[in-house]
C-alpha cells in the first residue's frame, strides 16, 4: 500500500499574506506528524518571508537498518490542514520515487566529525542522510528570481542544526539558516512527532529528560548523578547525557553557554532533548 504522502506532491494550502519588504522564500523541512514545535517554525518562517513552503518527506537515507522509517506516522491529510492554520502558502510533499529517481543517490554529503558524535554514533548514516536531503530539499525549492532564501530549523535537534550551518558554510549554500528554540508541552516535555508512540506511563517516565536537565542547570546535580537519575527511571534507558561545547560538541565541564544534550530511549521510543546551561 502506497503510504498517504506517496499521493501528494505539490499543493497549495493558503493564499500568500505578502508581508512588507522584498521577495523572499522561507523553507520549513520536516518529516510530517506536525505538531506546535514546527508550528513555531512555520509562524516564524510567516513573520520573516513573503513566500512559505514546508516539505513534509520521511526521508529513508536518514533512518537505519531496525529504526522506525516503516513505523513513522504519515498523517499528510492533517499536516496539509496544521499548515494552512500556520500560515504556510505551499506544502512540498514528494514520494520517495520523486525524490531519489534513481534509487538511493550514489553522491551524498559527508557530515565528517560532527557527524559521527552523540547521536551520529548511536545512529551510524543519520547525519549524512539528513544533510543530504536538506541539500536536496535547498536546492529543489531555492527562489527562482533573485530573493532572499531561509530555511528553519529547530534547536531541539541541536547537532543536526548545527551540522546544517556547517554545511551551508563549508557549501556556500545561498540559504539564511534560522534557528528556533525548542517548543515544550506544559509538563515539559520537548514537542516531537515519535512523542505519539508513548502511553501514559512512558510518557511519565520521559519526563526525566528535561527535569534532569533543568536540575544540570541549576547546578542541583553533577553528570554522574544526573546520568543515574535518568537510567534509575523506570522504562528509560540513557543512551547519552553529555555538556558539550556548542560549536564543536566537545565535552566541557558545566559552565553557563555550555550545551547539555540528552537521548535516551523510553521503552522502543528514542527521544532527545537539550538545554543550554
Ligand atoms: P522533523 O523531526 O519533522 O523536524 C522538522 C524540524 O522541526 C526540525 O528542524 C526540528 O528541529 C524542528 N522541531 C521538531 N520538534 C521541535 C520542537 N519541540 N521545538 C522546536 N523545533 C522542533 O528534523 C527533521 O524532521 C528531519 O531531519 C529533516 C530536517 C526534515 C530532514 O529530513
Amino acid at each position: 500500500e502506497r503510504a498517504p504522502q506517496e499521493q501528494t506532491s505539490r499543493q497549495q494550502v493558503s493564499q500568500g499574506q505578502a508581508s512588507p519588504g522584498p521577495a523572499s522564500l522561507g523553507l520549513v523541512p520536516t518529516m510530517g506528524a506536525l505538531h506546535e514545535g514546527h508550528g513555531h517554525l512555520v509562524r516564524l518562517a510567516r513573520q520573516e518571508n513573503t513566500v512559505v513552503a514546508v516539505s513534509v518527506f520521511v526521508n529513508p537515507l536518514q533512518f537505519g537498518p531496525g529504526e522506525d522509517f516503516e513505523r513513522y506516522p504519515r498523517t499528510l491529510e492533517s499536516d496539509v490542514e496544521l499548515l494552512a492554520r500556520f500560515g504556510a502558502d505551499l506544502v512540498f510533499a514528494p514520494s520517495v520515487a520523486e525524490m531519489y529517481p534513481g534509487g538511493e543517490p550514489l553522491v551524498r554529503v559527508t557530515s565528517g566529525r560532527l557527524g559521527s558524535v552523540l547521536d551520529g554514533a548511536s545512529r551510524p548514516g543519520h547525519f549524512d542522510g539528513a544533510l543530504t536531503v536538506v541539500n536536496k530539499l535547498l536546492n529543489i525549492t531555492a527562489p527562482p528570481v533573485p530573493a532572499a532564501f531561509r530555511a528553519y530549523f529547530g534547536e531541539k535537534d541541536a547537532q543536526q542544526l548545527l551540522l546544517v550551518r556547517r554545511m551551508v558554510a563549508d557549501f556556500a549554500l545561498p540559504v539564511d539558516v534560522r534557528p528556533v528554540p525548542i517548543v515544550r508541552d506544559d509538563d515539559g516535555l520537548a514537542l516531537s512527532s515519535r512523542n505519539r508512540y508513548l502511553d501514559a506511563a512512558q510518557r511519565r517516565s520521559a519526563l526525566v529528560l528535561p527535569r534532569t536537565l533543568r536540575a544540570l542547570a541549576a547546578g542541583e546535580l553533577d553528570l554522574g548523578a544526573a546520568r543515574r537519575r535518568i537510567d534509575a527511571e523506570d522504562g528509560v534507558r540513557l543512551d547519552h547525557l553529555v555538556v558539550v561545547d556548542p560549536r564543536t560538541l566537545v565535552p566541557v565541564e558545566p559552565a553557563p553557554g555550555a550545551l547539555a544534550l540528552v537521548a535516551a530511549h523510553v521503552g522502543s521510543t528514542r527521544l532527545i532533548d537539550n538545554l543550554v546551561l
